[in-house]
């Protein structure tokens, strides 16, 4: 592999607040190395229409603020087939980029794997998701924000159940993970938290009414999207008839969890890792994720990050028994 001259930045996948920071660190980072930057749009599509462009300081001034993604972002099916991958590889040599930054989640890196195999051209990870779904790091950037959106929007929920005597079921995203669900039950003191990891999580809720009904006292019971027992509204739908004595209510936060102004946490977090990022290409490094554990840079294989499946500890699970009225553990 020669010395890398010049790299593009890109975001993939669902967007997450950070992004944007982490967009700016790479750019900074790159050209403060002595390297030309190209800001590829709407992800891997904007690599296969061959929509990139020169990106200096100033160009990425004045985001560090902002949610969303000034290059904005896309699920590219063209990027699954390898005939949408060499057409994106010959873009890229065509403007001699000879290192690429994926800002993105699983699938995203899943296609950066691919591309590393197939052509000759390093890609480099940045775990960019609310989900914090990604094997080797604590966290991934836009995760603390949309937490933070969570508990405020609960409290707010906890409000009006309490002023009606209500029980909301409250559904969160995650995909199939549970990590926003579990975290934003615990700091925002929900009742019954319901996560895809642990099983019967709809008996669970139906224990708790069972028992709620002797004290009558309003509750929020936290739900993560992707449970096998169904949505919350299919969830409350399939409870409310067992329990006609509860005014039952339904609020599903959706994509309000992806945007607003990152926190310094994870401002601080995508600084960080955009630095790496660009240092990996520089050490030319191929095929890894930028990860932050126990608050050290990790480089992981690509294929590990996608492959591996990140577990929410025992010990949280523990620790959501030992303070919620119904934890997603409890036996
Ligand atoms: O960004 C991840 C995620 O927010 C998941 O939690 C959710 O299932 C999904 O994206 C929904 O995204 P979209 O509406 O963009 O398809």
């Amino acid at each position: 592999m020669g010395k890398i001259k010049t790299i593009g930045v890109l975001t993939s996948g669902g967007d997450a607040p950070g992004m944007n920071a982490a967009i700016r660190a790479v750019t900074r980072s790159a050209i403060h190395s002595g390297l030309t930057v190209y800001g590829i749009k709407r992800g891997y599509q904007g690599m296969i229409d061959n929509d990139m462009e020169i990106l200096n300081s100033e160009s990425v001034s004045g985001i560090i603020q902002r949610g969303g993604t000034m290059l904005q972002t896309a699920r590219c099916k063209a990027f699954r087939t390898y005939e949408g991958r060499e057409v994106a590889y010959n873009n890229l040599k065509a403007r001699e980029i000879d290192g690429v930054v994926v800002i993105g989640g699983d699938g995203s890196f899943s296609g950066a794997s691919d591309m590393v195999q197939e052509f000759d051209i390093p890609f480099i990870g940045i775990p960019g998701t609310i989900d914090n779904d990604l094997y080797g790091t604590d966290c991934t950037i836009g995760y603390d924000t949309c937490l933070n959106t969570v508990i405020e929007a609960v409290d707010k929920i906890r409000d009006t159940a309490t002023s009606h005597n209500r029980i909301f079921f409250v559904e969160v995203m995650g995909r199939e993970a549970g990590f926003v669900a579990i975290n934003s039950g615990i700091a925002s003191g929900a009742e019954v938290i319901m996560i895809p990891e642990e099983p019967n999580q709809m008996e669970k809720a139906r224990e708790f009414l069972s028992e709620r009904a002797r004290k009558n006292k309003s509750s929020i019971i936290l739900v993560a999207e992707g449970l096998e027992d169904g949505s919350a509204l299919q969830i409350a739908e399939k409870l409310t008839p067992e329990f006609p004595q509860f005014d039952i209510r339904v609020s599903i936060l959706g994509h309000i969890q992806r945007g607003g102004a990152p926190s310094a946490r994870d401002r601080i977090l995508a600084s960080r890792m955009g630095v790496a990022a660009v240092d990996a290409l520089l050490d030319n490094q191929s095929a890894a994720m930028i990860g932050i554990v126990n608050d050290e840079i990790m480089y992981v294989p690509l294929n590990k990050s996608v492959k591996l499946h990140k577990k929410i500890s025992r010990d949280l699970i523990d620790l959501a028994e030992g303070i919620c009225t119904f934890g997603p553990g409890r036996k």
